[in-house]
C-alpha cells in the first residue's frame, strides 16, 4: 500500500487529518507544508470557471490542473476528483482513472456516490487505483444543496453507503454537509477516516475549499470559516502598483537593464 495512504489510515482515532483543495502549483506548495491530503477538487468548476455546476468540468480540465498541482505536492497525499460522467460504468471509470493516474501522477482518485458505484469502486481498487469516497451532498448529481440526514431513511442510507464503500476498499470518505450526529455515528462505525466539510467536529479530518478559507472567493457558506482576507491584500498590492506606475515610481533603475 502507498505509504502516504498508510499514514492517513494510521491517523484514525489519533490525530485529525488536514485536507484542503488546490488547483495550481503555487497554492499547492504552501498547502503541502501543513496538509496530510491535497485535493484537486472539481469545485474548480465554480471557483475558477464560474460554472453553475460541477457537471461542466471535463476530464481534461482536471488533468491540466492536477499536472500544475503535482510539483507543489511533495509530502501530502494528492487526490484528484473524477468529474461527472467519467465513471458511469466500470469500463469507463477504469479507462479514465488510469489516464488521470498516468498523466497527473496523483496518489488516488475521488468518486461521488454510494451503493450505485460500488462495482466501479471495486474494479478501480482491484486495478490498484486507490479510491476516496464522497457522501452527503453530491454536487455532481444533486440540485438542492441542503444538509443530509434529516430523515430516518436518508440517515440509514448514508450510513449503509459508508459501510458499503468501506467494504469495497476505499481508504477514506468525504462527508459533505452531513448532520452532526450522523457524521459522528459514521465516523465511529467505519474503520477508514471520514473527512468532513460542513459535517461537524466528529469527523476524523476536515477539508475546505482553499479559496474560501483564504478569503479569495465570494462564497459565504455556513460551514466555511474565513481565516484571511486575501482579496483585500491583492487589492491593496494592485492599487499600489497602479499608483506607482502612474507616478513613474515603478520601474526604477534597479528593475531595468542598461548596456
Ligand atoms: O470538489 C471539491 O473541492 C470537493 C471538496 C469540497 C470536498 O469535493
Amino acid at each position: 500500500m502507498n505509504k502516504k495512504i498508510k499514514k492517513i489510515l494510521s491517523k484514525k482515532n489519533k490525530s485529525k487529518i488536514i485536507c484542503l483543495t488546490a488547483y495550481s502549483k503555487n497554492i499547492a506548495s504552501i498547502l503541502d507544508k501543513h496538509c496530510d491530503l491535497v485535493l484537486v477538487g472539481d469545485s474548480l468548476g465554480s471557483v475558477l470557471y464560474n460554472y453553475k455546476s460541477t457537471k461542466d468540468v471535463t476530464l481534461e480540465t482536471m488533468i491540466d490542473h492536477s499536472r500544475s498541482v503535482r510539483p507543489g505536492v511533495k509530502k501530502s497525499l494528492m487526490v484528484v476528483d473524477m468529474p461527472y460522467n467519467t465513471y458511469r460504468n466500470s469500463k469507463e471509470a477504469l479507462k479514465n482513472a488510469k489516464l488521470v493516474m498516468k498523466k497527473t501522477k496523483c496518489d488516488a482518485v475521488k468518486l461521488e456516490g454510494g451503493k450505485k458505484i460500488i462495482p466501479i469502486v471495486k474494479s478501480l481498487i482491484k486495478n490498484k487505483i486507490p479510491v476516496m469516497g464522497h457522501l452527503g451532498i453530491l454536487p455532481q448529481t444533486e440540485k438542492k444543496f441542503s444538509f443530509k440526514g434529516k430523515k430516518f431513511a436518508e440517515r440509514n442510507r448514508i450510513l449503509k453507503d459508508a459501510q458499503l464503500l468501506e467494504k469495497a476498499g476505499i481508504f477514506s470518505v468525504v462527508l459533505e454537509c452531513v448532520e452532526t450526529k450522523l457524521s459522528k455515528i459514521i465516523s465511529e462505525t467505519i474503520k477508514v477516516p471520514t473527512i468532513g466539510i460542513g459535517s461537524s467536529v466528529y469527523c476524523d479530518g476536515q477539508v475546505l475549499v482553499t479559496d474560501d478559507l483564504i478569503g479569495l472567493s465570494e462564497n459565504k457558506f455556513r460551514f466555511v470559516k474565513k481565516y484571511a482576507s486575501t482579496s483585500k491584500l491583492i487589492n491593496s498590492a494592485v492599487k499600489k502598483y497602479k499608483s506607482e506606475v502612474i507616478k513613474r515610481q515603478f520601474p526604477r533603475a534597479k528593475h531595468s537593464f542598461k548596456n
